[in-house]
């Protein structure tokens, strides 16, 4: 799809993908069409907006809070990428998220995701964008197989879903069970700032002098890792992670991240599947290329007025071009943001 600005986009698809919506909700309920043109954006989204009923908030990361910051790179970075966010401090504006289409969900439920999206603005074409989650792998590897996750999800005739259509995509899809299972391994993050985030996709640095490196990024919380266990995340309240995070705001503990570059090495297993780490992914070297600090909490509708494009990175930092299910990304948030109210 070829670049589009976010107004021109969030413009150009509010008012088709509206009434496509109300003409597939009867198809989407048995399971129809859709299937039609597996893994286009346009359908995902409308699958994502089916199961997340009727809230006008985003269909996924739909309970969350804006905050800013600032990032200051260190100088290891600029011997990796020549991008201006790894030359200067820049303003951050941040989204923290609780994953999955409740917007009022609670903080302490197992299951979902977190989310952190943010976004670097160096200045000039300096803009630099991530949106990663609290898990070093995707629940699926392509758009085709999100839309057949999603659509096996969808309620029957009875409005309930179908466990035995559900079996059977998990059984023809295992690896759609891997991020869960990472998930469930892991405690309840105690604190958006007390877990660690990763790009999820494969991106690749360029330096001033042409050299290029692949890398995953992860955000390594500046404070340690904060985890709950399932029963002391029941006696938290619904929405404790905004406090919390304000909490240390004001009393300036630590609420920021280490941005890290893991790096690639160029062998075979580096490919762009997004349900699987690298070989010894958490034993590879690593470059430390910035500290991103959050300094305030900000309106919401400073992140609700714009989406954040995994597609907007600034020169010297790129999305692997390849994989469809980094370039599905920014047209799904774009027909999303046009529903959003
Ligand atoms: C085909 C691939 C994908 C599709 C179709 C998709 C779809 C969506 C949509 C429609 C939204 C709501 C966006 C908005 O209204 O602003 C969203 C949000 C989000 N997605 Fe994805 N997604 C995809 C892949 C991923 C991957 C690979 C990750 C993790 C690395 C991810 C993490 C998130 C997060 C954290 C949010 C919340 C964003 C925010 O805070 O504004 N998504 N996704």
């Amino acid at each position: 799809m070829p670049r589009l600005t976010q107004k021109t986009v969030s413009t150009m698809l509010a008012a088709p993908v509206a009434l496509a919506l109300t003409a597939a909700s009867g198809l989407l309920a048995s399971g129809g069409p859709a299937s039609a043109q597996a893994g286009d954006p346009e359908k995902i989204v409308e699958i994502m907006r089916t199961l997340a009923g009727k809230q006008m908030a985003r269909p996924s990361g739909a309970k969350g809070q804006c905050f800013t910051g600032t990032f200051a790179p260190t100088a290891e970075a600029r011997a990796l990428s020549k991008s201006a966010v790894f030359t200067r401090t820049s303003p951050v504006v941040a989204r923290f998220s609780v994953g999955g289409g409740n917007p009022k969900v609670a903080d302490g439920a197992r299951g979902g995701n977190r989310g952190f999206s943010f976004r670097l603005d160096a200045g000039g074409p300096g803009e630099t964008e991530f949106v990663m989650i609290n898990a070093p792998i995707n629940f699926v590897k392509s758009p085709e197989q999100m839309q057949a996750f999603l659509q096996a999800r969808l309620p029957g005739a009875d409005g309930k879903p179908d466990a035995d259509r559900i079996k059977a995509f998990t059984d023809a899809n295992p690896e759609t069970t891997l991020q869960g299972r990472y998930l469930a391994s892991k405690p309840i993050p105690g604190s958006w700032v007390g877990v660690s985030y990763w790009g999820v996709h494969n991106y690749t640095l360029t330096n001033a002098a042409g050299a290029r490196q692949l890398v995953k990024f992860r955000m390594v919380p500046l404070g340690g890792e904060v985890g709950l266990t399932d029963d002391e995340a029941k006696a938290k309240p619904t929405d404790f992670l905004v406090d919390e995070l304000k909490g240390r705001i004001a009393s300036r503990a630590p609420a920021g991240f280490a941005m890290v570059a893991i790096l690639g090495g160029g062998s075979a297993d580096e490919g762009a599947n997004a349900t699987q780490q690298w070989t010894d992914e958490d034993k590879r070297p690593t470059v430390t290329l910035g500290t991103l600090a959050i300094t305030a909490v900000e309106d919401n509708k400073t992140c609700d007025g714009r989406f954040f494009d995994p597609l907007n990175l600034a020169e010297g930092i790129a999305g692997p071009a390849s994989d469809p299910l980094f370039t599905a990304r920014q047209p799904a948030y774009a027909i999303s943001i046009g529903q959003r109210s």
